[in-house]
């Protein structure tokens, strides 16, 4: 796939092959066309195929593209008697497209000195050339501002598909509340890495997100507090569609959950009918976990849970309703298995797939069920129990995949519970053989995890989200064939130039050799040689 060895004078210098190995996550199959360059130039035309999704990628791009480089890029339907050149985004089903993948998520760009084609069965597949497109630009195209060319796409072909059909990130909008434009700039860190679902961790025992019309004390009360005291906040049912909007416009699903039976504090405190001795608690600023619950024996309870999920499911055009499930640490495990049996079947009968942290595995089987494994060990033998009754699992195993784990001991912010996560500790494994008795077909996905307790503004967010995002990503998308430690660093640190010309905060992580840093030249290492100890790093890029 890649070549065994590595050439010491390559790209400016970055130890990369060519300018067409810089993507990430790493494509399928990449062929550069060596010294052939296409010129984005003031007359480049985007031709789209005629269909509304298409056209929708079309505009997408140009809207990237037309504020750093100042050129018009008119969106044009792509006609047969077109002359090659510019940008082309076509829908196919004639066999020129990619080779047919099961997610459809498919694409081919190839680029030559008169054009760029990317073909797609899909808007997704096209989308997600887009986002190969723009990384095979310079950096400076992820400026806000208007800069200089030229604007150079290397040559040659890349053949894509995605491993995963589920790659996701989590925001944790209940510890800290952020409004809809934060939560729409992490929808684009999405977009960029080609991760496709959001889930939306809604409600907690700090504080309820989504106005639910039936119960709407979960906001007006529930609503007004967050971690250390802050003002809180919630979406409304228009913002929250707004959200959905936003992330369906970059092919990406919006996972609501609604965490029960514990981290129910926050509705308890609205309505303390539901709570187990039907006194509501005061509410709660701290960051313990697992003291709440629902009332297991109590037909509000169920009533409840029907109303709130059912208005949830009318505002979510996703297939899944993620229920929590985790850390009910004050109820017995058959009060528990009580609360899941039950509440399995109010999801399904809105139409929607119970999604669950991966304590719901020791419930009945309910069809379609998804397990979202937060773990830090590799056997659990309730989730492969689970699995062998047809569940799909999500992996988000703690040690390596949850975002608000501290890089190292001097980060200022995150925990570390679940151990310290730099960046190769997050990208060296392997989702389809990393939990016993849960093989690769079962694995629906990875997902990344940010809880909020100790994150608390946009620059917080993305010093968690990057570098570690983009390993996550990677483990979703390439195929396992592709995993290089020694490569993927690499080309993460190319990233570092785009996310400072986007304005993104980052951790410099001492394992990267970011621009700057000067590369040091001779043979690659062998991919098993461990890496040496990072030294300590000063805790100053927080
Ligand atoms: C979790 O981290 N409590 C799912």
């Amino acid at each position: 796939m890649r070549p065994a060895t590595f050439p010491p004078q390559s790209v400016e210098g970055t130890g990369l092959q060519s300018r067409l190995h810089t993507v990430l996550p790493a494509p399928l199959r990449v062929e550069p066309a060596d010294g052939v360059e296409f010129f984005l130039t003031p007359g480049t035309t985007i031709r789209t195929t005629p269909t509304p999704e298409a056209t929708a990628v079309g505009r997408y791009l140009a809207e990237l593209l037309r504020r750093p480089t100042g050129y018009p890029l008119p969106v044009v339907p792509a006609g047969r008697a077109d002359a090659p050149g510019g940008i082309s985004l076509l829908l196919t089903d004639d066999g020129t497209g990619p080779t047919p993948d099961s997610t459809g998520e498919g694409y081919v760009l190839e680029a030559t000195a008169s054009g760029v084609v990317i073909r797609a069965q899909t808007a997704a597949g096209l989308f997600y050339g887009v986002q190969t497109l723009r990384q095979l630009l310079p950096a400076k195209i992820e400026s806000g501002r208007r800069q200089t060319g030229p604007w150079t796409v290397p040559g040659g072909r890349i053949e894509d598909a995605p491993r995963f059909a589920y790659r996701g990130a989590m925001l944790d909008v209940a510890r800290h509340f952020f409004a809809v434009p934060h939560v729409l700039r992490f929808i684009d860190h999405l977009a960029r890495y080609k991760l496709n679902h959001l889930h939306l961790h809604l409600t907690d025992d700090q504080g309820w997100r989504i106005a639910i019309d039936s119960w709407p004390r979960l906001t007006t009360v529930g609503g007004t507090t967050e971690v250390d005291g802050g003002p809180g906040g919630y979406y409304t049912q228009e913002q929250y569609r707004e959200i959905v909007a936003y992330a369906a416009a970059r092919h990406i699903t919006v996972v609501p959950e609604i965490d029960l039976p514990g981290h129910t504090n926050a509705a308890l405190t609205s309505y303390g009918a539901l709570a187990p001795d039907g006194v509501a608690p005061p509410e709660y600023t701290g960051t313990d976990v697992g003291f709440s619950a629902l009332a297991v024996h109590n037909e509000l309870t169920y009533r409840f849970v029907d109303e709130v999920l059912g208005e949830v499911a009318a505002l979510t055009p996703g297939p899944y309703l993620h229920i929590g499930g985790d850390e009910a640490f004050t109820l017995s495990l058959d009060d528990y298995r009580v609360f899941v049996d039950r509440v399995q079947p109010i999801v399904t009968g809105h139409g929607k797939r119970v999604m669950g942290w991966h304590q719901i595995a020791v419930a009945g089987p309910s069809a379609g069920r998804v397990i979202q494994y937060w773990g830090t060990g590799e056997t659990d033998p309730a989730v492969t129990e689970a699995v062998a009754q047809g569940a799909q699992v999500v992996l988000s195993p703690g040690n390596r995949s949850y975002l608000d784990m501290k890089y190292d001991a001097g980060t200022p912010l995150g925990k570390d519970w679940a151990g310290l996560v730099e960046v190769r500790q997050a990208y060296d494994w392997d989702p389809g053989a990393y939990l016993a008795g849960v093989p690769a077909e079962a694995v629906l996905g990875v997902e990344a995890p940010l809880w909020t307790e100790t994150i608390a503004s946009v620059s917080d967010i993305e010093f968690m989200t990057f570098p570690r995002l983009p390993a996550i990503a990677e483990l979703g998308w390439s195929p396992a064939a592709a995993h290089d430690w020694a490569d993927f660093r690499l080309r993460l640190a190319r990233q570092g130039d785009r996310w400072s010309a986007a304005g993104i905060t980052f951790h410099r992580s001492p394992e990267v050799p970011w621009p700057g840093t000067p590369v040091v030249p001779g043979p690659r290492p062998a991919p098993a040689a461990p890496e040496a100890p990072a030294q300590a790093v000063a805790p100053a890029d927080g």
